[in-house]
């Protein structure tokens, strides 16, 4: 039995890891902490596995019974939770991005190391069925030589919590790229094998709420942050770029933001064998080169976030690192960082 403890009881916490805790076994959750005590206060009543609710995450840190911890606060507080638990002698569990920008990602990688305790990252989708099944296909070499990626995060009007955290960079890391990108590049990696960078462009837009009064939506996720009088919007609603890596290129556009109203969420794998379409969070289609057949494979997905919390649990029984221990989630780390250097200083970098 391993005993953990949830600091920040927002939507993360609410939507996926709660539910998932809920229903592993193996596991007691014995404090959920949030700054607003009212927030913890309404976890508990939805989930009557948590045993406490505190305020401070100290407390749990100072509980010798604690085992491990969630940190699933905005992503300016990531480190510096992280980094207490870690010298408290706790396991962690982060969710993505690692932090804000690549060199604290690196100080967390070496203090995790350093105590050696399991530092997981919430890339989720190594977890995604369809993820490990195209990962898997691609080291059969059912694509043959993948040459290039294209992926899509575009979104019609899906800016979060407009002039809170979300969109505010010191707090937040970026926009678009960081909040999104983080996932398609971790997964295009993960499918991948794995790759070295080696030369990275990218153009950063910040245009459809950059007078924030004005900026006209339907519905905000996040809105309960958002603060359009007196917050701040200085991150990416619109990015493009190019990424050169020792396996296959890969070409993108994300939008938080943008006057067209489509929804395109997907990652184009092609191969000189086979290409592959996967509907991000969905299914993939995969072309057969040589035959032309188009092969769009029946399956059943289970919960990722299910899948994830128990490998966390798991791993903290026997010790093993896992797919998403961060030393496997650095590399995505340094790509981000590189792609926003590239677009302040409007010209390509060498990584
Ligand atoms: N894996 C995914 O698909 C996914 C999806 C959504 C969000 N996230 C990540 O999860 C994290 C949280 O996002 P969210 O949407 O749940 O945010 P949220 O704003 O809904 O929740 C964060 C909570 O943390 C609390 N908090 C902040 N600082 C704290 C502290 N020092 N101690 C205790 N509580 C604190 C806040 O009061 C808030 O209730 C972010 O890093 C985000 O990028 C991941």
């Amino acid at each position: 039995m391993k005993v953990v403890a949830i600091i920040g009881c927002g939507r993360i916490a609410n939507n996926a890891h709660l539910p998932a805790l809920s229903k592993i076994e193996n596991v007691r959750i014995k404090y959920a902490c949030d700054l607003i005590e009212e927030k913890a206060k309404l976890a508990k009543e939805k989930f009557p596995k948590i045993e406490n609710i505190i305020t401070d995450y100290k407390v749990a840190l100072n509980d010798k019974e604690i085992d491990g911890v969630y940190v699933l606060t905005p992503n300016y507080a990531h480190y510096t939770i992280t980094m207490d638990a870690l010298k408290a002698g706790k396991h962690v569990f982060c969710e993505k991005p690692i932090t804000i920008n690549y060199e604290l990602s690196v100080e967390m990688a070496k203090e995790a190391e350093k105590q050696g305790l399991l530092l997981n990252i919430g890339v989720v989708n190594r977890y995604h069925k369809s993820v490990e099944m195209l990962r898997e296909m691609v080291a059969n070499g059912e694509f043959g030589n993948v040459y290039h990626v294209y992926c899509s995060f575009r979104s019609f009007r899906s800016i979060p919590g407009l002039g809170g955290a979300f969109t505010t960079k010191k707090e937040s890391g970026g926009g678009v790229l960081i909040d999104w990108g983080v996932h398609f590049f971790d997964l295009i990696y993960y499918v991948l094998g794995g790759f070295n960078l080696k030369n990275i462009t990218c153009d950063a837009y910040n245009e459809m709420a950059k007078d924030m009064k004005s900026y006209k939506y339907k519905d905000m996720w996040a809105e309960d942050t958002s603060n359009v009088e007196t917050g701040t919007n200085d991150v990416d609603d619109f990015i493009t770029g190019y990424i050169r890596t020792n396996k296959a290129n890969i070409s993108f556009n994300g939008a938080w933001a943008q006057n067209i109203n489509k929804n395109e969420m997907f990652i184009d794998f092609l191969g000189d064998k086979g290409g592959a379409r996967l509907a991000y969070g969905g299914k993939f289609v995969y072309w057969k080169g040589d035959t032309l057949e188009e092969i769009a494979p029946e399956y059943e997905i289970p919960s990722m976030f299910l899948c994830e919390d128990t490998d966390f649990i798991n791993s903290m029984e026997t010790g093993v690192k896992s797919r998403n221990y961060i030393d496997n989630v650095l590399e995505t780390a340094k790509l981000l960082d590189g792609l926003y250097q590239s677009a302040d200083k409007k010209e390509e970098i060498k990584l």
